[in-house]
């Protein structure tokens, strides 16, 4: 392992002013995505849908740093014959790889789920190298609820993580590690935080026990924030301020970079949050998106599966590249989001 060039990669990742487009949607996901606009999810549209992001010029050289691919996606060609993973790395942007395989129900806890995908994972990680990953993702997933989550879902989730994370190291590959504490409930932000802050204790003893370099690999979490369908929803500078200081307690400075998922927020709540922890700092590590839906929704929504409409979808991808690229650094202001509109 050359740990120089993985914490090379790493602070790539979250260079400021840059972040991660989380292109990974599996097949299921994609398809769910594709129905709320009316296209019908083949192998075709899935990847004329892809090309579009990727050749979206000023979002992807500007500001992306990383995308994340799906299976499927790391081995197609575009329409003109050219790999995908090509664009993505002539764009200046590092191609990266989810490789965990979903989630299945874990015995004896009922309503709680493993990640699974450990088993050939160091074969697929060459595959993935040569094809030119040079990062990977795994999440796992946390529900709240009464009752929930378990010491025995955090305990078996963390395990996952950090094999994972060992294996991709081993593999020259930078692993995102993704503990995602969903915002699915009616919770509230103290109770997001109490199973975040232990997630992520967890998670780091787990990544200590199997030797893996902090220096190489990025986090991604959620942030401390309100469940959906909690009444009272928590201001963007509570936010803010929260998951900075919860960041603080439970992320060594040794990590390179924390990128977040947006969970299910709104793109211009995602934008905010990560804007406001940038007004909080200096920080101990790079701090920025790796969003799915916050980055995706717009442009899905204008390309709506018509050719003739992706200069639409790449102008509303690039728009949102750029807001969040300056969430990146502090500097974005919800002015500018009027102004575009
Ligand atoms: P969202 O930003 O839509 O939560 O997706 C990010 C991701 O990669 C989840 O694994």
């Amino acid at each position: 392992m050359n740990l120089t060039e993985l914490n090379r990669i790493a602070t790539a990742m979250v260079a400021p002013g840059k972040g991660i487009l989380a292109a990974d949607e599996s097949s299921g996901t994609i398809k769910k995505r594709f129905d709320a606009i009316g296209v019908e999810s083949t192998e075709g549209n899935r990847r004329d849908y892809r090309e579009m992001l990727f050749r979206s010029k000023e979002a992807m050289n500007r500001y992306i740093s990383g995308v994340i691919l799906y299976d499927e996606t790391i081995w197609q060609d575009a329409k003109d014959g050219t790999p995908l993973v090509k664009l993505i790395e002539q764009s200046g942007a590092i191609p990266g790889i989810k490789v965990d395989e979903g989630t299945q129900g874990l015995p004896m806890c009922p309503g709680e789920t493993v990640t699974v995908g450990l088993d050939k994972l160091a074969e697929r990680l060459k595959k993935y190298y040569e094809r030119g990953a040079r990062f990977a993702k795994w999440r796992a997933v946390i529900d709240i609820g009464s009752g929930i989550p378990s010491m025995t879902a955090i305990s078996v989730n963390a395990h996952a993580l950090a094999r994972y994370a060992a294996l991709c190291q081993a593999a020259q590959i930078v692993p995102i590690v993704e503990p995602e504490v969903l915002m699915d409930g009616d919770h509230d932000l103290d109770r997001c935080y109490e199973v975040t802050e232990r997630v992520l204790n967890k998670t780091f003893q787990e990544l200590r026990v199997q030797r893996v370099a902090l220096e190489g690999m990025v986090l991604k979490p959620n942030m401390a924030i309100s469940g959906k369908k909690c009444a009272k929803q928590a201001s963007v500078e509570e936010v803010a301020e929260k998951t900075i200081r919860l960041l603080k307690a439970c992320v060594p400075a040794a990590v390179p970079g924390v990128a977040f998922l947006s969970g299910g927020q709104s793109d211009e709540e995602a934008t905010a949050h990560l804007n406001a922890m940038h007004k909080l700092g200096p920080l101990p590590w790079g701090l920025t998106f790796s969003y799915g839906r916050a980055l995706q929704a717009a442009p899905q929504k204008a390309w709506s599966g018509k050719a003739e409409n992706v200069v639409a979808g790449q102008n509303a991808f690039s728009h949102r590249a750029r807001m969040n690229g300056l969430a990146s650094k502090g500097e974005w202001q919800s002015s500018l989001e009027k102004k575009a509109a």
